[in-house]
């Protein structure tokens, strides 16, 4: 047993020295005596004691009951009544001022060893979780992170100093209010960073263990784009007894990756570039080709016509196959311009077949140099995209050139290019490109996909690198594997265009 220093006070002079007298064979000590309310308030502050023991009934104009209140109020000494009888009305008004514990008299020197030891013990509990509670919440109030927590109906309890800026509501306004009205956001206008998600997602979801990026709404009507996360609070029988919001303000996260993105589509631009440079011969000859059957059909037509009578059939022929050469040449300038055109990322909807051949188009001359048998297979439920057109022009005519290095160099087998489209069980679409070429070496694989890896003499190494850095803008997946028997296997993965609509 710790020895407490106690406060008497007993309007009954014989009682009152009994109880000191009980108290000192205990082992505490009596630091003040007193039969009125008031003067117990003064020695109370003046003394701090341990306890107080305070009879209900006392001298003076404060009763028992008002004295423990201001005693209370002033320091937080905790008191044991002292009550010969206990009608309900005293017990009730009694029970508002918190007390310790009740002695009922007339009562032994157990009883009120007991009562003490639990009183003080009690207290100390309660001084610790002060403590911790104090603690929690000064180190809530230096932590970078918003934090708003709520009880088990959602209103809101606590908010830190960082929760209060960003959401422009003080602690004292929101108190009791409901975190839906605190914690806004604006659905309309997607998730930062990605426009296309504008999934709605409450504080429930949040608390139910949902990570979301949103545009919160303050106070002010200001918008914010925060990263929130949330937490039940399980209380002691396993029931939830609230939940605490955590947000961040991601403003510059998103710049920098602003920036980011910039810096990327102007490496991607300069790499297309590259590769239209490189391509230059080819892609000319591309071009010539039909044009110069446009110009041999046209004498032909000239032929025709000039015949009498003139054969009318066979200009008309001749006619379409000029149509069809013109627009074949004006395919190959239109897929050359856009991917010349620095274009800031814009998804739209086009079908994957349409593209892989003006890819094919652009590459053909490759293609044929390098006796590639090109073979294409496409499933119809993964032909709807909706993507940044040129991006993924861009990268399956990274993923075909790469493929047609990878086979220029082998002698033994056929060479061939296929490229293959799926729908996926996720409802995603995917492309796949297969080389028979001469394969990746286990060691490469992984870095096959960073910025300037290269096996090629006159290689930069960032097709791949920009290929990815695609895939990733477009929330999708890029892998590579081995071809059986030979060659690599590339399967770019994206959302489908349903998701994405
Ligand atoms: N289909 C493939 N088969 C075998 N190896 C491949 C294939 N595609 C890529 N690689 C390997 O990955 C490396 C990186 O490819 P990446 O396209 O990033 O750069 P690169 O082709 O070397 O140069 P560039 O910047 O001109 O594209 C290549 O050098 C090659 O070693
Ligand atoms: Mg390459």
């Amino acid at each position: 047993m710790t020895p407490a220093r106690i406060l008497v006070v007993e309007d009954d002079r014989i009682v009152a020295r009994d109880i000191a007298q009980q108290l000192a064979r205990i082992g505490h000590s009596v630091v003040g005596m007193t039969a009125v309310g008031t003067e117990a308030i003064e020695i109370a502050l003046d003394q701090r004691p341990d306890l107080v023991l305070m009879d209900v009934r006392l001298d003076g104009a404060l009763d028992g009951v008002e004295a423990a209140l201001r005693i209370r109020e002033q320091a937080r000494i905790p008191v044991v009544y002292l009550t010969a009888y206990a009608d309900d009305d005293t017990i009730t008004r009694a029970s508002m001022t918190e007390p310790f514990g009740y002695l009922l008299k007339p009562f032994d020197n157990s009883q009120l060893r007991t009562v003490i030891e639990m009183a003080l013990y009690k207290h100390n509990a309660e001084r610790r979780l002060h403590e911790s509670e104090r603690r929690y919440a000064a180190t809530l109030s230096s932590i970078g992170d918003a934090v708003i927590a709520t009880d088990n109906e959602s209103r809101v309890t606590f908010m830190n100093p960082v929760a209060e800026a960003l959401t422009g509501w003080t602690l004292r306004d929101a108190a009791s209010r409901l975190v839906g009205e605190i914690f806004v956001t604006d659905d309309a206008r997607g998730g930062p960073g990605d426009a296309h998600r504008n999934r709605h997602v409450s504080c429930a979801d949040l608390v139910s263990g949902q990570e979301a990026q949103a545009w919160l709404v303050a106070r002010s009507g200001r918008e914010i784009p925060v990263d929130a996360r949330g937490a039940p609070i399980i209380g002691d029988h396993g029931d939830v007894v609230g939940s605490v919001l955590v947000f961040r303000d991601i403003s510059e996260r998103l710049r920098n990756q602003e920036a980011l993105r910039n810096a990327q589509s102007e490496l991607a631009r300069a790499s297309r570039l590259t590769t239209m440079g490189e391509l230059a011969v080819s892609i000319a000859h591309e071009i010539n080709q039909p044009l110069g059957a446009v110009a041999v059909n046209a004498s032909a037509g000239l032929n025709f016509i000039n015949r009498d009578p003139p054969d009318i059939a066979e200009v008309r022929q001749v006619l379409h196959e000029v149509k069809a050469d013109a627009r074949r040449a004006a395919d190959v300038i239109r897929s050359l311009q856009a991917l010349a055109r620095k274009a800031a990322p814009e998804p739209t909807r086009f079908q994957l077949d349409e593209l892989v051949h003006e890819v094919l188009a652009l590459s053909r001359g490759e293609l044929q140099k390098h006796r590639i048998q090109v073979r294409t297979r496409f499933d119809p439920a993964s032909l709807p995209w909706f993507a940044d057109r040129v991006q993924i022009q861009q990268l399956l005519l990274n993923l075909i050139l790469n493929a047609i290095d990878a086979m220029s160099v082998i002698d033994d087998r056929a060479r061939t290019l296929n490229i293959v489209s799926e729908a996926t069980e996720d409802q995603r679409v995917a492309v796949i490109v297969e080389d028979s070429g001469m394969g990746i070496a286990a060691q490469t694989q992984e870095k096959l996909f960073d910025a300037f890896f290269t096996t090629k003499a006159e290689g930069l190494g960032m097709g791949l690198a920009i290929c990815r850095s695609i895939v990733d803008a477009h929330g999708g997946r890029l892998s590579v594997s081995a071809a059986l028997p030979h060659g690599a296997v590339f399967r770019v993965e994206l959302p489908g265009a349903g998701e994405l609509a």
